[in-house]
């Protein structure tokens, strides 16, 4: 089977290039994990080692500075697409452009309400009773770009720690689907199996 090659781009503790890397250990999933880009030592950086992928680690460097970078890997190990998992920094306009449709990301809110930093905390703070997260594509506006999938859940007594808990809980389900359902509809142009998905799991709504 024809598989589409994987970049992901981390700076934290890695669950989410976890659950890509067991989503594409199945053989029916489209893609193949051959590059992780970090841009400075963290757990994700450690996993991605541990599990013997690749890796590039471009660190204290401007943002114009790692992009051409990480550019040139990206090219070098023929990527055809880049998955954010907990990338902490902003691509520039310029690479988004490069990379146009071709930029995943995972973004922990139900967006549009709440992008940027601190979405636990603005939950918390505003008292909402549901929260979630988007993954979608990037464009040059921050957590901005089309939106591919989400999952909602309600929010009880949580408190920061379990709400970061149950997000990535849900993310770690999330992220590999919406990966693999875009690489067949949007990579490979083949929507025959993939009807839009709402799926109900513990309470919580899955929609991509
Ligand atoms: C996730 O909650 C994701 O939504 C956000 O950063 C976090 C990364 O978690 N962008 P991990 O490093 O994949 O565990």
């Amino acid at each position: 089977m024809n598989k589409a090659n994987l970049s992901i781009f981390a700076s934290g503790a890695g669950s989410n290039l976890l659950a890509i890397h067991d989503a594409s250990l199945d053989k029916s999933f489209p893609g193949k994990l051959q590059l992780v880009i970090c841009n400075k030592v963290c757990p994700a950086f450690e996993l991605a080692k541990s599990l013997n992928y690749e890796t590039k680690l471009i660190s204290n460097l401007s943002i114009e500075k790692f992009e051409l970078i990480a550019h040139q890997e990206l090219i070098k190990k023929k990527i055809d697409l880049i998955c954010l998992a907990g990338f902490m920094r902003i691509l520039s306009p310029n690479f988004v452009l490069k990379w146009q449709n071709k930029i995943l990301n995972i973004h922990p809110s139900i967006l549009p309400m709440f992008p940027g930093l601190d979405t636990h905390k603005k939950i918390l703070l505003n008292g909402l009773k549901i929260h979630g997260s988007t993954v979608h594509i990037v464009n040059e506006k921050l957590d901005s770009g089309k939106i591919l999938g989400q999952f909602a859940f309600a929010v009880k007594s949580d408190d920061y720690n379990s709400l970061i808990r149950n997000i990535k809980k849900y993310e770690n389900l999330l992220y590999p689907e919406v990966i693999r359902k875009y690489i067949w509809t949007f990579l490979f142009k083949e929507d025959k199996f993939f009807k839009d998905k709402k799926i109900h799991l513990n309470n919580v709504v899955f929609s991509y």
